[in-house]
């Protein structure tokens, strides 16, 4: 074999044919890319052999929802004042007209590196088309080919400034699809008025109907409880039998809307197989910002989504860009905020955070040979942790990082979790030198 992982822990029903916990671990080998086997003590030998010594070994972090079009442009041309959605919507249109190919690819790659220190393999990255050069799309097709050896990303064409209510945007959409974007993306209630915005819905989901894809919309990302897109998103995803192939992303009014309306609104979601995508570190940093005391989290209704039989994910959305100053591509900084702001803090409940920075959201990129099996693809994570709770709760750090059934990354034990800020993961950073 290529490469075997011996002794390792593996995530709850991970590999349900052994009785869990399995004191001894278990050993995975892999060949040409793929998991070839998964069984304590594995009579075999490989060329490469990493002793997991009893820590946890994952399939790869995903992330659902991201902007690698905006990703590391923070202080360009200026930095949000005020730390709004709106400011950074403005502060976007302002950074559009200087933006060149090279700078975007530039910083996109070494988002990616980042990523791969994190064992972060998969992002759903939207791409704003209102751009008519569609610069930025160019770009990020370019990275998606470049990166495809040891990452997948997947592209989602997103009218920032409204589909109907951007002049063109429509045809530019579709131009975006035709050069390799995947998935259609939305923006509701960015358009002129709640009628503008449940039209725009219908049109992208007919769209996305006609040409098989899948559709993820920025949906009710607003304070306001009368913000009801989803409710029009769930409707026609029904009609048009797209079930399975929708997401929901944001939808933060939700925290805010009537219980009675909301307990019509989850099952009609089940029905349609809608996903939600919560982005806890930014919705509770640009949510309830025109309140003043008390002040609303602004995350949408997590658990009780989850309970409904709804698959939730979470996402980063963004790092150092102009709604976010901060992040670095660790989707467990993303599981930790999303487990304190949804107070999931029971066991199911952590272990719940957990999938939804992995199997929750590979689900929604539709990832195949996602999970740790034979034929399952080789993409796995080492994690200085004995379980998701506890990776969770120290950030753990990224041993190894399995692409493709190759090691890309490497990180020590216990300092690497302290260390870093985007640095890659192989720089041994000393903080305490001996
Ligand atoms: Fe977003």
């Amino acid at each position: 074999m290529d490469l075997i992982i011996r002794r390792a822990m593996l995530p709850p029903g991970a590999a349900p044919q052994y009785k869990e916990p399995v004191d001894i671990g278990i050993d995975i080998g892999i060949e040409a890319g793929r998991i070839v086997a998964v069984e304590p003590k594995l009579a075999a030998s490989a060329r490469e052999e990493i002793d997991a010594a009893g820590s946890l070994v994952t399939p790869p972090f995903v992330d659902p929802h991201f902007h690698m079009d905006a990703t590391l442009s923070y202080g360009l041309p200026r930095v949000n004042a005020s730390g709004t959605l709106l400011e950074g919507i403005a502060l976007w249109g302002e950074l559009k007209p200087d933006l060149t190919q090279e700078a975007l690819i530039e910083r996109a790659l070494q988002y990616c590196d980042w990523a791969v220190a994190r064992g972060l393999l998969a992002i759903r990255s939207h791409v704003d088309v209102c751009d008519p050069r569609l610069l930025a799309v160019e770009a990020l097709v370019e990275v998606k080919r470049r990166v495809a050896p040891y990452l997948d990303l997947q592209l989602v064409a997103f009218p920032q400034d409204g589909v109907l209510r951007s002049p063109g945007a429509f045809e530019n959409l579709k131009r975006s699809i035709a050069m390799g974007v995947d998935v259609v993306g939305g923006i509701p209630h960015f358009e002129r008025t709640m009628a503008d915005g449940a039209q725009s819905v219908r049109l992208l989901c007919e769209y996305a109907a006609e040409q098989g894809l899948r559709v993820d919309m920025h949906c009710d990302e607003s304070d306001d409880p009368m913000s009801r897109h989803i409710e029009t998103l769930a409707a026609e995803t029904h009609r048009l039998g797209l079930h399975g192939r929708v997401t929901g992303s944001h939808l933060t009014s939700m925290h805010s809307m009537d219980n009675y309306y909301v307990s019509k609104l989850l099952p009609l979601m089940r029905e349609s197989g809608v996903a939600a995508i919560a982005n806890p570190l930014i919705n509770i940093t640009l949510q309830g910002r025109s309140d003043t005391y008390p002040k609303r989290r602004g995350m949408t209704r997590v658990p009780e989504m989850m309970a409904a039989g709804i698959n939730v994910a979470f996402g980063h959305d963004c790092v150092m860009d102009p709604w976010y100053s901060l992040g670095s591509g660790d989707m467990l900084e993303v599981a930790h905020m999303g487990l304190h702001v949804a107070q999931m803090t029971g066991v199911d409940g952590m272990r719940a955070c957990f999938d939804a920075v992995t199997v929750n959201a590979a689900r929604i990129l539709g990832l195949e040979g996602y999970g740790i099996a034979p034929g399952c693809a080789a993409n796995l994570v080492l994690l200085d942790a004995r379980d998701p709770v506890e990776a969770i709760r120290l950030r753990a750090a990224r041993l190894a990082v399995v692409s493709r059934g190759k090691v890309v990354s490497r990180a020590p034990a216990a300092r690497a979790a302290l260390s870093l800020e985007g640095r890659p993961a192989q720089v041994d950073f000393k903080l305490h030198p001996d």
